[in-house]
């Protein structure tokens, strides 16, 4: 429940479906559920099975599986590099995620009819950018200090039923209203011409990666936190599997809600003719779409805002435990005094940001998510295939699945992580 807490997030509601919409919708469907499973969750594996198997945070896990003062090396800058992108990923995270409680508090404030209050949570300020990325990143510190069990598990597991349950209501809801229909239409009937855009599947491949949040060491950290007992294949497919439906469900609702916005008078496309994606697409397209509603958006924005804010909030406190978690084992410091700096140091970097958001907001999304975070997947597959032993992986996995040679899973995925995903993510880099 932790580990689909952390894959599922922003990247899942936001993220695919305005992928989707700007790529040919059902062809960019396609192209991700067919990265997704065939390149995404074998690097998701890679981390799952050397976290479990070195019990320890990205570094030292990297480290343990490395001989030789050179890889040792290398796993030193991999891990660090993880941490430090980690680090940037959620001081980005934190600010959109703020957007979406102050949006959630306007619903309370729009109930109570406190127009004054409302209108300064729906503004731009960044006075108000800067007072929620500060509650968000108290709650993700709150949550992280209190520990895995009590912390991270118990919250995602009160938590990620409670997105399900809220994203089916909502798709119930905006799917009836009228103009939903060609909504449906443009994410459901693919136009495979798009497949041949190279944009299409490089979008695909990042958006895959980002989601199951590869690369940086989180799925290691909860990798270390599995019990010996689990199937790690079964459980590695489980999450992708929840992961990837829930985007997929997340479609249902954004792209419909899109087409009903545009049905009642609210502009989805810029000056270019192409859809209003990004952060704007949540911050402006879908509260307009609220407001049409009348008496009855209100709740429906109240609902929508308490899922954004669910899903990003078992996301983050997935990002703090990897320094978090680095500063305990490598440095000694108490769990408590570790959340409490490294989540004074993120929000420092998120002010820095929301101050200067302009020049530096797309930087940091870009650098982090499109370059370090593929390089830093690929880094970690040939740590797994390369530099880790072969039958050492399989000890490791047989610990939980003891029948995993003869299964299609061994038969495939060394290969996979050895040389097929390598390829692709080069290529996707150098696209
Ligand atoms: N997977 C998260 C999402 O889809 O929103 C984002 C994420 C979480 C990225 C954790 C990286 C990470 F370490």
């Amino acid at each position: 429940m932790a580990a689909s807490g952390s894959a599922v997030g922003l990247g899942n509601i936001w993220g695919f479906p305005t992928n989707a919409a700007s790529n040919g919708g059902a062809a960019f469907l396609c192209a991700y559920l067919f990265l997704a499973f065939a390149l995404a969750y074998p690097a998701l594996m890679a981390e799952l099975i050397i976290g479990r198997a070195a019990r320890a945070n990205g570094i030292s896990a990297l480290q343990s599986i490395s001989s030789g003062n050179r890889s040792r090396l290398a796993a030193f800058l991999v891990g660090f590099a993880g941490m430090i992108t980690v680090t940037f990923i959620l001081s980005f995270y934190s600010i959109v995620s703020g957007w979406m409680m102050a949006h959630f508090f306007d619903s309370i404030a729009e109930i109570f009819k406190l127009m004054t209050i409302s209108n300064w949570l729906t503004s731009d300020a960044p006075l108000r950018n800067s007072l929620f990325v500060i509650l968000f990143v108290l709650l993700t510190v709150k949550i992280i200090s209190a520990g895995v069990k009590d912390g991270i598990e118990k919250w995602a597991s009160r938590l990620m039923p409670s997105l399900l349950i809220l994203l089916i209501l909502l798709i119930f809801y905006v799917v009836s209203l009228p103009g939903a229909v060609d909504g449906l239409r443009v994410y459901l009937v693919p136009d495979f011409s798009q497949l041949s855009d190279p944009a299409l599947l490089v979008d695909a491949m990042g958006q895959a990666f980002f989601s199951l949040s590869l690369g940086v060491g989180t799925m290691l950290i909860y990798g270390s936190y599995i019990s010996d007992k689990e199937n790690l294949p079964a459980l590695g497919g489980l999450v992708a599997l929840l992961d990837i439906g829930i985007a997929v469900i997340a479609g249902l609702l954004i792209l419909p809600a899109m087409y009903v916005a545009l049905s009642n008078g609210v502009e989805i496309f810029d000056s270019n003719g192409e859809f209003i994606a990004g952060p704007g697409l949540i911050v402006s397209v879908l509260p307009n779409l609220f407001e049409t509603m009348g008496a009855g958006g209100i709740l429906v924005s109240l609902a929508f805002f308490s899922l954004m804010t669910i899903a990003s909030l078992t996301s983050s406190i997935s990002m703090l435990e990897v320094p978090v978690s680095y500063a305990i084992e490598y440095h000694g410091i108490s769990r408590k005094r570790a959340s409490i700096w490294i989540g004074a140091l993120v929000t420092l970097i998120s002010l820095l940001i929301v101050f200067n958001f302009d020049p530096l907001f797309d930087q940091v999304v870009s650098i982090t998510t499109e370059l370090s975070q593929p390089l830093l997947g690929l880094a970690f597959c040939i740590f797994a295939a390369w530099v880790w032993q072969r039958d050492e992986v399989l000890k490791e996995i047989k610990k939980g699945s003891p029948h995993v040679e003869n299964s299609v899973f061994w038969r495939v995925w060394p290969f996979y992580v050895k040389f097929i995903c390598p390829v692709a993510i080069l290529i996707v880099y150098f696209q």
